[in-house]
């Protein structure tokens, strides 16, 4: 077990989960830790190349998850796991359950995902992933509402993204141990509490089992 935790933070486009990313590291550092914040794809300066890449060219669903990977293999070598070695706490903003959601709904194979996660990841799992969450009415309004200009992702149709949501779902329910859902369909502030109880709650537990385990080394 880690000392300090991986933690990753999904949903679909237009949840709102960048705005809330500053708050997870700021209860972090409530901890006295010194939280690293990164993103994918883009956390490495090849991660910058393949996510202008991967957000803006058409491809078939097999370049799109080989890209995923490339820059996650990249992003874990460069950053993630120095981090982690070095005692300051991972946050990062989409990570492997993003290629489940977005390519897998697409029709990418979840065995195959399974399959490069444990040739790329060897083992590396999030300690904690927070999914915002809100129906797809909701957030396809968000993103339109911002004026920017949607990218290839953005830009898809609602039954593209009532099939992300779906598997963000699903994984949420295979995995209660590691994933807790975030109800992104409340005032700001509501949303803004719950991450706060989320991480603390997480966080407390996070630390018990460490203190058990140096016990038992004793
Ligand atoms: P994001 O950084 O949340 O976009 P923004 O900065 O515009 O809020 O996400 C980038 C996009 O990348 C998102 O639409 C999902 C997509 N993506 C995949 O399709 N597969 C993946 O494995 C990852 C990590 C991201």
């Amino acid at each position: 077990m880690r000392k300090v935790p991986f933690i990753t933070v999904e949903g679909v486009d237009g949840a709102g989960k960048s705005s809330h990313i500053n708050d997870i590291l700021e209860h972090l550092k409530s901890f006295n830790l010194s939280p690293v914040s990164t993103r994918e794809p883009g956390g490495t300066d090849l991660g910058v190349k393949i996510r202008e890449d991967i957000l803006n060219t058409k491809m078939t669903l097999e370049a799109e998850v080989l890209l995923a990977f490339a820059d996650r293999a990249e992003h874990i070598y460069q950053i993630i796991e120095p981090a982690l070695r070095f005692g300051m706490p991972v946050v990062c903003d989409r990570f492997t359950d993003s290629t489940y959601a977005y390519q897998g709904s697409a029709g990418f194979p979840f065995e195959k995902i399974d399959e490069l996660k444990k040739m790329f990841q060897k083992g590396l799992e999030p300690d904690l992933t927070l999914i915002f969450d809100l129906p797809v009415d909701v957030s396809m309004d968000r993103l339109k509402s911002t004026g920017k200009d949607l990218d290839k992702f953005e830009s898809k149709s609602k039954e593209y993204f009532e099939g992300v949501r779906e598997v963000y779902l699903k994984l949420a329910q295979e995995n209660p141990h590691r994933i807790r859902i975030i109800n992104s369909n409340q005032p700001i502030e509501k949303v803004k509490e719950d991450v706060k109880f989320a991480v603390l709650d997480f966080m407390m537990d996070f630390n018990q089992k460490h203190i058990k385990r140096n016990k038992h080394k004793i």
